[in-house]
């Protein structure tokens, strides 16, 4: 198997809450770089090509410059909101680094602070997930009173102030400005964009909101530089990924791998392979909401731009792999019914639109189906994209067109059982 750096799972930094065990594992060093020379952090990202990990792939330092460029709002400052409320199906990724080594993520987002000039940050996390929830809030004691923090605050010229905030338990409130919205103690509600959380965001002051795990890459960078960085991507991707692997596979589970690592290696040698023999049908990429990778794309190297050209997207890193045996159907009127159940109900093209997909995708899985749901199915995959302030109504529309064009025989099929 080829041997894989681990950066963010390095043993000697799963230290939990202890904050001495992360200093002694190398901690602290990035933040007394960014320390030393706040001005360089955003130029050290972006030759590093740090980009968002939260599934889009934004590149930081564009984001990061953009809130460095605010003005501080009077009275509120700046915001940082570190997006821990991961309710995706098959990501798991963030109540891993939560819960295991929340230092190098709040790290990362003091010198966030220190590059955008920030100063207050909330570690917003999902409710759902209580060991996520207690050990962030232990880390972040550790840090009150810690020289390191008070180092921060200097540099900073007055002091920073460090929230937990867990997230209502709904999945649509990890969307950035429905984050904003609950960090704020409303409802998660997304909003349409423009502003953009860098120009207004908590209480309406700039906001730079990224995933947990793009925060926990930037002690690394900021510590090792950002040649290092890029060095342990494949091709012109850089850095590592935390894949969420699952589904049809021998070992599912988390996987760090080089950014670039190819879907076939991620399967058969770091996933073990296909289960009990069976062979390989398809992957419901980044969280189910977009176009399904099939055997064809077997070597389709796993970064942002690669998962793109093939007409998908990466997304979180998740990869849920399907083998023969299991219906693509019936996976995705599961997660059809996961948006549905899940969507905040302020726009109707989305309240209703994938509820009424919902209730096809049920009709024809269980073999009550008519001939004209095909047509209605496609209709709705046409006309939802695009109809919503947040992506909810897209990654279903998606996830459901990709199913049926690719996999049309099975719902032939059950429309002829
Ligand atoms: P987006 O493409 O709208 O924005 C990406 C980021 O770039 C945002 O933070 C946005 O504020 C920022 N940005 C864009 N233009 C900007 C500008 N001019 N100035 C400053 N900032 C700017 O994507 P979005 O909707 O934030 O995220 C979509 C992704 O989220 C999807 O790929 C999906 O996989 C992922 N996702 C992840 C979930 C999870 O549980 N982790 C749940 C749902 C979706």
């Amino acid at each position: 198997m080829t041997p894989s750096p681990r950066v963010l799972t390095a043993e000697a930094a799963q230290v939990g809450a202890d904050l001495d065990g992360w200093l002694r594992a190398g901690g602290g060093q990035g933040l007394a770089r960014a320390i030393a020379a706040p001005d360089r952090i955003i130029p050290i990202l972006e030759e590093a090509g740090l980009r968002g990990l939260g599934g889009a792939g934004f590149p930081t330092h564009r984001k990061w410059r953009a809130v460095a460029g605010q003005p501080p709002l009077a009275g509120q400052g700046k915001w940082i909101i570190c997006n821990g409320n991961e309710d995706e199906p098959g990501t798991f990724k963030d109540r891993y680094l939560l819960s295991n080594t929340p230092h190098q993520v709040i790290e990362g987002a003091l010198i966030g602070a220190l590059a955008v000039g920030a100063n207050q940050i909330a570690l917003y996390v999902n409710p759902g997930e209580p060991v996520s929830l207690r050990v962030v809030r232990e880390a972040v004691q550790a840090w009150q009173g810690h020289p390191l923090l008070a180092a921060v605050g200097q540099a900073m010229g007055a002091p920073l102030q460090l929230h937990v905030t867990p997230g209502s338990g709904l999945y649509v409130g990890g969307e950035e400005t429905a984050a904003v919205a609950s960090v704020m103690g409303g409802f998660p509600f997304p909003s349409l964009k423009p502003p953009f959380p860098a120009e207004q965001g908590v209480h309406g002051a700039p906001t730079l909101v990224n995933n947990i795990e793009t925060f926990a890459h930037v002690p690394h960078i900021l510590r090792h530089g950002a040649a290092w960085y890029q060095a342990l991507g494949r091709g012109a991707a850089a850095g590592t990924k935390l894949y969420s692997l699952s589904g049809d596979v021998m070992r599912p589970g988390l996987h760090e791998l080089p950014m670039g690592t190819s879907l076939r290696e991620l399967i058969f040698q770091h996933g073990g392979g296909m289960l009990a023999g069976r062979a390989f049908k398809a992957v419901f990429t980044g969280g189910p909401s977009n176009t399904l990778l099939t055997a064809g794309d077997l070597d389709v190297a796993l970064d942002f731009d690669s998962v793109r050209e093939r007409g998908s997207r990466l997304g979180t890193g998740a990869m849920i792999v399907v083998g023969e045996g299991t219906s693509v159907l019936r996976k995705t009127a599961e997660y059809v019914a996961f948006f549905a159940n899940n969507s905040c109900g302020q726009c109707s093209s989305c309240k209703i639109g994938t509820r009424q997909i919902s209730r096809i995708l049920e009709r024809i899985d269980g073999g009550a189906g008519r001939r004209t749901d095909l047509q209605a199915l496609e209709n709705l995959a046409r006309l939802l994209p695009g109809s919503g302030r947040c992506g909810l109504v897209d990654g279903a529309a998606t996830v459901l067109a990709s199913s049926l064009s690719t996999f049309r025989q099975e719902y032939e099929r059950a429309l002829d059982a």
